[in-house]
């Protein structure tokens, strides 16, 4: 059958899912009737012989034994996902594809669930986690996550390589999959990627993997399919300076801070050539810059799409040959076992490039135990099902929720509502009582679900529920309005809880909207024309709306962003309104007018505007247009303030003798190595939460640079979360690094000191810094 449209991860799953019913594919490496494990010399001493059996050796001798015994047909079925087995080495099968966005997840055919774990603990879609601005949090999900993997991978039920976190930078707001990503800020996309692998992946001991989690999709991937453009053979236009100062420092950091064990190159082309055939990004840079410790694996299928959409190469050995050559390690899909042995047979590709390719492979599943036998026996094999869904783990997804969703408007102080004087509580909206909705893509099985309509009706006894709508879609003619508003007008306050959910967008599918959808524009206005008490509106949703209508109305009192809030949502919506916790989540993202999707094309990779075509730019670093909301944005009940204790107005940049920049007037140094050491300085602040509630504030450093090689108009320098009891005060000590955080990319993509006024920015606080020769 002739299809013009590759597999998508989910056709693959469900053809998965279909071939298991008929019994022809086994689950992951670890079957549950009749485990075999590789290594296993407790039960087979025969093994013993093997040295990649033998755990005193080092992984890498270990490695290089074993593929010295692979034939060139068994090492080909080693490039794949669905690894071969080989009964003659006592080595069982693997599914490498797993997948733990933001818990275990069924998306992937290497993890399933069963009546002896039925669901997995699941937090927040990424977006909303993001918002919370802490980084302890980003790991502590990491770690949960690792742990109920492992727990599960021991009885069976999951892999150990999990192809999580999605790091690409939130561009334009219509992006299906911007609800999976950390925002679209370089530093806390950075800082989400480093922390939330370390959580997965931390063993205490950097041989040794709890579980290998995956950076992905590298890189500039971030069109699913807007208009008909798809992601299979869009082609990103990049500048050198957007990829070195947007789309690669997560990449970056999440190798080099977050030791990560994989990165997968994406399906679409950058600057012409298919990302999963370009030696510059993955044998050039992450292999050799950034000094990769694991594999590298396309997406599902990226190989194919590049031979059979992007008729990249002539050939399907050319494809295998060319994408091995480039440092590809392991393919999501069928491609390689297919034609990588008339690749090396024609001569178009070395064994040895393939024996590098199993070798990345396999060390990683070295260091995570695949290779020393019975799991239950190794460190992490006490876990098991009593460690899923635990009341911590759960109470941890109900904290995240919290901890992310974002106040954005609380007219007069409006909430908290009191639940003293709240006797009655209309919940009206397509997501008022919204379960799966809650848990986003690439979700599992949740432990169990905390509707909102849940949430609140445990605060409140007398609750009128009204969906007002069929689905989100909220057709005219399914729109119920006047139920709605009987319910507002006689109640004491009203909740409107609307947004969207993966009908709207998702993986493969682009918004080109950014309005509210439907009739939800009217439901929100018409109710709350007539509503008795105060009207509370909350969104749910990964991207942002233009939601003017709603900032500017009077009626409306408060509006609460709270992306996908993961199985304990509703609990955390409740907790928020009511007042036993106060919100300190910041966004993430730009929300951005209508007029953006108007006129931008989703496709311009550019981030930096354009004044002779009026085209606006991107993201609250350059974007220069108007916002609905911008990036950072957030309010708690009360407020905080800052000081500045101290921070340094001048610092002097020594350079060598004879340097040209003494003589000339220079707007920036190319600084690197001895001369940036020692080379920072501290900024003190003092922090007071001038409220009579306890909470969490996030203190954000940006900076102005100077106006030199087009540099962001400001940018994300560093940021801390503090927790501040009633008018308690804190300090918060920022290091700066002159090199790393006072320099710019240019042009040419590299790293300059860009000399001249620095403006420091917290909050309202504006500080002046020279950098000079
Ligand atoms: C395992 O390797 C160690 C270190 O090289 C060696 O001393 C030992 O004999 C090996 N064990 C077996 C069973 O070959
Ligand atoms: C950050 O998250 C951790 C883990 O949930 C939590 O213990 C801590 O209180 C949070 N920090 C702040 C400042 O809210
Ligand atoms: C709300 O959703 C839950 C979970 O799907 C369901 O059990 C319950 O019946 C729903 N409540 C109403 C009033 O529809």
């Amino acid at each position: 059958m002739a299809s013009m449209r590759p597999p998508s991860k989910f056709d693959l799953f469900y053809l998965f899912l279909s071939l298991s019913i008929l019994g022809i594919l086994s689950f992951s490496g670890v079957s549950a009737q009749n485990p075999i494990f590789a290594c296993d010399i407790a039960s087979n001493p025969a093994l013993a012989a093997f040295g990649f059996c033998n755990t005193s050796l080092d992984a890498s001798a270990r490695v290089k034994d074993l593929v010295t015994r692979l034939t060139l047909e068994e090492k080909v079925g080693f490039l794949v996902n669905k690894a071969g087995s080989v009964p003659s080495l006592g080595i069982p099968s693997y599914e490498w594809w797993s997948e733990a966005l933001h818990g275990v997840s069924y998306v992937g055919p290497g993890t399933h669930f069963s009546s002896l774990v039925p669901g997995a603990t699941s937090f927040p879609q990424v977006l909303l986690t993001a918002a919370s601005f802490n980084t302890s949090l980003f790991e502590a999900i990491g770690k949960v996550v690792s742990t109920e993997a492992r727990a599960m991978h021991n009885v069976g039920l999951a892999g150990l390589t999990f192809w999580s976190p999605n790091i690409n930078i939130f561009r334009d707001p219509r992006w299906g999959r911007g609800q999976e990503t950390p925002g679209e800020d370089p530093l806390l996309s950075s800082k989400y990627a480093s922390m939330y692998v370390r959580g997965l992946q931390d063993t205490g001991d950097s041989d040794k993997l709890k579980v290998a989690a995956c950076c992905k999709h590298y890189t500039a991937y971030d069109v699913d399919n807007w208009k008909g453009i798809q992601r299979y053979t869009f082609n990103a236009k990049v500048t050198k300076q957007d990829m070195d100062d947007t789309f690669q420092p997560p990449f970056k950091s999440c190798v080099i801070d977050g030791n990560v064990a994989s990165v997968m190159c994406s399906y679409n082309q950058v600057n012409g050539v298919p990302t999963c055939a370009d030696p510059d990004l993955l044998a050039g840079t992450i292999r050799g810059s950034w000094k990769l410790n694991g594999y590298i694996v396309s997406d599902c299928d990226s190989v194919d799409v590049l031979y059979n959409n992007q008729h990249y190469t002539k050939t399907p050995e050319d494809a295998a040959a060319i994408t091995i050559s480039a440092g590809l390690d392991l393919n999501c899909g069928t491609f390689l076992s297919q034609h990588t042995v008339a690749a090396v047979k024609g001569g178009k590709l070395a064994e040895s490039a393939v024996d590098k390719a199993i070798t990345n492979n396999f060390v990683v599943l070295m260091r995570l135990g695949f290779f020393d036998g019975d799991p239950r026996k190794l460190p992490f094999g006490g876990l098991g099902p009593k460690d899923v869904c635990t009341p911590e783990n759960q109470e941890l997804a109900r904290d995240a929720a919290r901890q992310g969703i974002v106040l954005l408007k609380n007219n007069k102080e409006t909430l908290p509502l009191s639940p003293k004087t709240i006797k009655s509580l209309a919940v009206i909206g397509p997501n008022a009582n919204a379960s799966f909705t809650m848990i986003g893509n690439y979700e599992g099985t949740p432990c169990k679900y905390t509707t909102p309509l849940q949430g609140l009706s445990s605060v409140v006894s007398s609750v009128v529920y009204q969906p007002a709508c069929q689905n989100v879609a909220c057709s005219s003619n399914s729109l119920q309005l006047d139920l709605a508003k009987k319910a507002a007008s006689s109640s004491d306050a009203t909740i409107l809880i609307v947004g969207e959910d993966q009908s709207i967008e998702k993986e493969s599918l682009d918004r080109v909207s950014l309005l509210l959808p439907g009739g939800q524009t009217t439901l929100i206005t018409e109710v709350a024309k007539v509503a008795k008490g105060p009207v509370i509106l909350v969104i749910m949703s990964g991207g942002g709306y233009d939601i003017s209508f709603a900032k500017s109305n009077d009626q409306i009192s408060g509006i609460l962003w709270v992306g996908y809030p993961g199985e304990a949502g509703g609990a955390a919506i409740a907790d928020i309104i009511f007042g036993y916790y106060n919100p300190g989540g910041r966004l993430p993202m730009t929300w951005y007018p209508q007029s953006f999707a108007d006129k931008v094309p989703m496709t311009d990779m550019r981030m930096r505007p354009d004044p002779a075509t009026g085209y606006p730019g991107r993201t609250y670093r350059f974007y220069t247009g108007d916002v609905i909301y911008s990036f950072g944005d957030g309010l708690s009940y009360g407020s905080f303030a800052h000081h500045l204790v101290q921070a340094p107005k001048l610092v002097s940049i020594p350079l060598e003798d004879g340097h040209s920049c003494y003589s000339q007037r220079c707007k920036s140094v190319d600084l690197t190595g001895s001369r940036c050491e020692n080379l920072a300085f501290d900024i003190h602040l003092r922090v007071q939460n001038s409220g009579n509630i306890a909470g969490a504030h996030t203190v954000f450093l940006f900076t102005t640079p100077p106006a030199v090689h087009n540099s962001p108009k400001k940018h994300l320098l560093r940021f801390e979360k503090v927790s501040l009891g009633p008018k308690a005060m804190g300090s918060v000590v920022f290091r700066v690094d002159v090199c790393k955080d006072l320099s710019v990319v240019d042009e040419g993509g590299n790293r300059k000191v860009a000399l001249g006024s620095h403006i420091l920015h917290v909050g309202t606080l504006k500080h002046s810094l020279s950098l000079r020769v």
